[in-house]
C-alpha cells in the first residue's frame, strides 16, 4: 500500500515536540547484540522502519530480539548465529546494513555482506569499511555480489588512517576493533555524537575505548563483551527539521529533549536567519516572529559543521527568504534532488555542480511532489507547510525511514497534515 501526506500549507506550527530517539545511533547500537552473547536492551528506540529493517535482518541471521518498539524498546540477544550472510534483500533496502560486516567477521570468524551498491543520493562507496577490516587482518573477496570476509583466528589491532571522515566506516572499524587482539588507533576518525555514543554503549559492554569524540579513537581489544541496557540519545537531525517546520511557519516549537550542543553550527545559522533560538532546561524553543528570513549561505562537513543530512530542508527554507542563498553539498555527489521538487513548488532555485544558489520568493505555491529520499521528502514536507494552498508529498515511505509519527508530532502543533493511503 503506497502511503501519500497531503498537506495544506499556511499554518503557524505552535506547541511542543518530543524529539525521538536517534535513528543513526539506534543502528549501530542494535547491531552490538552481535558483539556478545548476553543481552542488550536498548530503550528510546525510535519506531521507524529502518530499525524493523535492521531488526529482519538481525532475525535472518539468528538473532532474538523482543521488540516492544511502541514503547521504544528492544532487548536482543545473540548467543549463537544461524548465518553469517547478509542478503542482497536486506542491503538493498538499507544501506547501514553493512554495519553487520565487522562485528560478525570479529566475533565469528566469518561475514558475508552483499555489495550495496549505489542509491540515490550517490556512489556511496564502502572501500574503507573494506580496507579497515583487511588491516586488522581479514582476508577480503568480492565473490557473486558479496563482500566476503575471513579471519577464523581472529582479528589483530593496527594503526588506522581514514583518508576521508566516514560514520558508519568509523563504526564498522570500532566494532571489529573491540574484540580484536592488541591495540586499535583509528586516526581521522568520525566524531559525530553518534560515534562517541556508540562508543560509550560498546564502554559499557566492557569495551576498552578512549578518545571517542575526537578524531583518534583508541580500542584495546578484549576478549569478550558483557550485556547492557542502554538508553538512545534524541535525534539531532529529526530536531533540526523541526526547528525549520517552526521558521518557516513563522510560529513557536518546544524542541523537548533536544541537545543543543549537537546543533551548534545550525542554530547559529538559523540565528544569523533571524530565528530566535533559546535553550531550555528540557530543550530549546524556536520561534520565527520576523516577517523576513535572511538568507545565508552553507556549505555541509562532517560534525561539527553543517549536517549534510539538514541540507534539503534548510534549502526549503531558503527557498522563502529576502534574498539570494547559496548551498553547497560536499557529502554526497547526488544529494541536490528536490532541487527539482521545490521548484515545482514555485522556488526559483539554480543548480551548478555541487551548488545551489537559492532566490527567495514571496510564497512556494502547493504541488504534487515526489519524495526521492529520506531528507529530500522532509523539506518537500516543510515545504508544503508553508506554501499556500494543497501539496501533496508522494512515496511517504521514504519518510517513515526517518521520522517516528511524523504526521501526529506535526498535527498536534496545528499543522493540517493528512497521511492518504492509495
Ligand atoms: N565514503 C567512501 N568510502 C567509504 C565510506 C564512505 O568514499 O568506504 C564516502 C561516501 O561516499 C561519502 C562520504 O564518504 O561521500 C561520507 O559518507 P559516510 O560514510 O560518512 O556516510 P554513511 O556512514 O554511509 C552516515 C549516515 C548518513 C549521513 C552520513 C554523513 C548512518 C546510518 N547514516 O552515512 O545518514 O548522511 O553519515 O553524515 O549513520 C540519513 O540519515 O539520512 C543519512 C543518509
Amino acid at each position: 500500500m503506497l502511503q501519500k501526506m497531503q498537506i495544506e500549507g499556511g499554518y503557524p506550527l505552535f506547541g511542543e515536540i518530543n524529539i525521538s530517539g536517534a535513528k543513526n545511533l539506534a543502528l549501530p547500537a542494535i547491531v552490538t547484540t552481535l558483539l556478545t552473547d548476553n543481552e542488550i536492551t536498548l530503550t528510546n528506540v525510535p519506531n521507524l522502519s529502518d530499525v524493523k529493517s535492521l531488526l529482519e535482518l538481525l532475525e535472518y541471521l539468528g538473532c532474538y530480539i523482543n521488540s516492544d518498539l511502541n514503547n521504544n524498546k528492544l532487548k536482543l540477544k545473540t548467543a549463537n548465529i544461524s548465518s553469517t550472510e547478509a542478503p542482497y534483500d536486506f542491503v538493498r533496502k538499507m544501506r547501514a546494513s553493512i554495519l553487520v560486516l565487522g562485528p560478525m567477521v570479529t566475533r565469528f570468524g566469518r561475514a558475508s555482506v552483499s555489495f550495496p551498491g549505489g542509491c540515490a543520493i550517490g556512489v556511496r562507496s564502502i572501500d574503507l569499511h573494506i580496507r579497515t577490516l583487511q588491516l586488522l587482518g581479514a582476508e577480503i573477496t568480492i565473490d557473486n555480489g558479496f563482500i566476503k570476509a575471513y579471519a577464523p583466528n581472529g582479528l589483530t589491532g593496527n594503526d588506522i588512517t581514514f583518508p576521508i571522515v566516514t560514520v558508519t566506516g568509523t563504526e564498522n572499524s570500532i566494532m571489529a576493533a573491540v574484540l580484536a587482539r592488541g591495540i586499535t588507533r583509528l586516526i581521522n576518525a568520525a566524531i559525530e555524537p553518534e560515534v562517541e555514543e556508540l562508543c560509550i554503549l560498546l564502554n559499557t559492554m566492557g569495551a576498552k575505548i578512549t578518545g571517542q569524540g575526537t578524531s583518534v579513537i583508541t580500542i584495546e581489544g578484549v576478549k569478550k563483551l558483557h550485556g547492557t541496557v542502554f538508553n538512545i540519545m534524541p535525534d539531532r537531525i529529526e530536531a533540526g527539521t523541526y526547528a525549520i517546520a517552526a521558521a518557516i511557519t513563522h510560529g513557536k516549537l518546544l524542541l523537548k529533549n533536544c541537545i543543543y550542543k549537537h546543533l551548534e553550527i545550525f542554530f547559529n545559522t538559523l540565528q544569523l536567519n533571524g530565528i530566535t533560538i533559546e535553550k531550555t532546561s528540557n530543550g530549546v524553543i524556536i520561534e520565527n516572529n520576523n516577517e523576513k528570513i535572511n538568507p545565508i549561505d552553507i556549505s555541509t562537513a562532517p560534525y561539527p559543521g553543517f549536517a549534510t543530512d539538514l541540507q534539503a530542508q534548510y534549502m526549503a527554507l531558503m527557498t522563502i527568504s529576502n534574498g539570494i542563498s547559496v548551498i553547497k553539498e560536499n557529502l554526497f555527489e547526488n544529494r541536490l534532488m528536490h532541487v527539482a521538487e521545490l521548484t515545482r513548488m514555485g522556488a526559483d532555485i539554480k543548480v551548478n555542480g555541487n551548488t545551489a544558489i537559492v532566490k527567495g520568493v514571496q510564497n512556494l505555491k502547493g504541488a504534487q511532489v515526489m519524495a526521492t529520499d529520506l531528507r529530500a521528502s522532509a523539506s518537500l514536507v516543510l515545504a508544503g507547510l508553508a506554501a499556500k494552498g494543497t501539496t501533496v508529498v508522494n512515496r511517504l515511505y521514504h519518510l517513515d525511514r526517518g521520522y517516528e509519527n511524523i504526521d501526529k508530532k506535526l498535527q498536534q502543533c496545528g499543522a493540517q497534515v493528512n497521511r492518504i493511503t492509495v
